[in-house]
């Protein structure tokens, strides 16, 4: 019917991007569901929080494990299931894949990649290992002829400037990886939200990877260094990690802390993600939706001057 706005579930939407997705699926006028596992005793206070916020919001909670059962009970209710699970959670994706499948209604879905083009990049090992098991998502989905958007959204931006640069503590020491030189594309995260929402629900963009290349969002370690000193009037004293240090401790570190080291091989030191030339074949997404107004990098940085946010996740500590 003409003017009835696609359903959308989140699995993971109470989780770090989880929560933007959801908050942007409602914004769009989305009816919006959130896959959550059950509350109880040990839930988070502030999980908990969450979830009356969403609630507030309109969204309509399902709590359940991922169980085929009850997982196909909620996406026989919507047209699109979006998944933002972490990482150690990645295969359990097979099981959606198998509930989609049972119920044949799904018009997009939308795996947890949220990071590199995966199919595009040729990391150190700890990293591959990790891009193989969202490619073999990737191919099941294909296999499965399930209608289906990959989205390439980049860093996250609030949660690497975080992690870069640190707004929120006193020191002026910052690390730098490698030389400083390759370029990133950090993209805040309600951007990202956003863009994602859009992907899901436009034709353009079904069976179709979209990357999240905004040109204000392209930016070196070097660069970020300079703008926020600039706005800060603040002097960093750089400290450099060599790439071969870099690699050596993603051979020593025991797994999974091998991950991070090579996610910041690849992004920052090699420079994947601009490692690939964007062809006419290519979907980007502000050049997909250019009425959008999205938040630069340098609009990024003054919110954090405003408001420090909190620390990066522990996994990259
Ligand atoms: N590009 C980047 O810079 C970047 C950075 C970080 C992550 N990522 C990617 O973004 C995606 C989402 O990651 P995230 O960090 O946002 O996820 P997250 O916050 O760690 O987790 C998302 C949600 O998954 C559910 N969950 C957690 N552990 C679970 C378990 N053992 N069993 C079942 N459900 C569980 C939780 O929801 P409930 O408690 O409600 O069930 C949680 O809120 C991943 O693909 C990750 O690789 C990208």
């Amino acid at each position: 019917m003409e003017g009835m706005k696609s359903k959308i579930v989140v699995f993971g939407g109470t989780g770090y991007i989880g929560k933007y997705l959801v908050k942007a699926s409602v914004s769009l006028g989305h009816p919006t569901f959130v896959y959550t596992r059950s509350l109880n005793s040990q839930t988070s206070s502030s999980k908990i929080q969450l979830c009356k916020e969403f609630s507030h919001m309109g969204v309509t909670l399902v709590q359940g494990e991922l169980e085929h059962e009850q997982i196909l009970k909620v996406i026989e209710k919507v047209d699109i299931v979006i998944c933002a699970l972490p990482y150690p959670q990645v295969m359990e994706q097979l099981k959606i894949i198998e509930a989609i499948k049972v119920a044949g209604n799904i018009k997009r879905f939308l795996p947890s990649d949220f990071g590199v083009e995966e199919d595009r990049v040729n990391p150190l090992p700890p990293f591959q290992a990790f891009l193989d098991k969202k490619r073999k998502i990737r191919r099941e989905i294909e296999a499965s002829n399930i209608p289906f958007t990959y989205i390439s959204a980049n860093c996250f931006g609030a949660y690497f400037v975080n992690y870069l640069i640190r707004p929120h503590e006193e020191n002026n020491h910052t690390i730098v990886y490698g030389n400083g030189h390759a370029k990133a594309v950090l993209n805040y995260e309600e951007d990202i939200a956003m863009y994602s929402i859009k992907v899901a629900d436009d034709p353009r963009t079904c069976n179709r990877v979209v990357i999240y290349r905004p040109s204000k969002n392209i930016v070196s370690q070097n660069d970020l260094i300079s703008l926020w000193e600039q706005k800060t009037g603040k002097n960093f004293i750089k400290e450099f990690v060599s790439e071969e240090e870099i690699i050596n401790l993603s051979r020593t570190l025991p797994s999974p802390h091998n991950i991070p080291v090579s996610i910041l091989h690849s992004v920052f030191v090699k420079g994947d993600l601009m490692n690939f030339e964007l062809g006419k074949d290519d979907l980007e997404a502000s050049e997909l939706y250019p009425d959008y107004n999205y938040t630069s990098i340098d609009q990024l940085l003054d919110i954090f001057l405003v408001h420090p946010l909190p620390p990066a996740s522990a996994a990259f500590e």
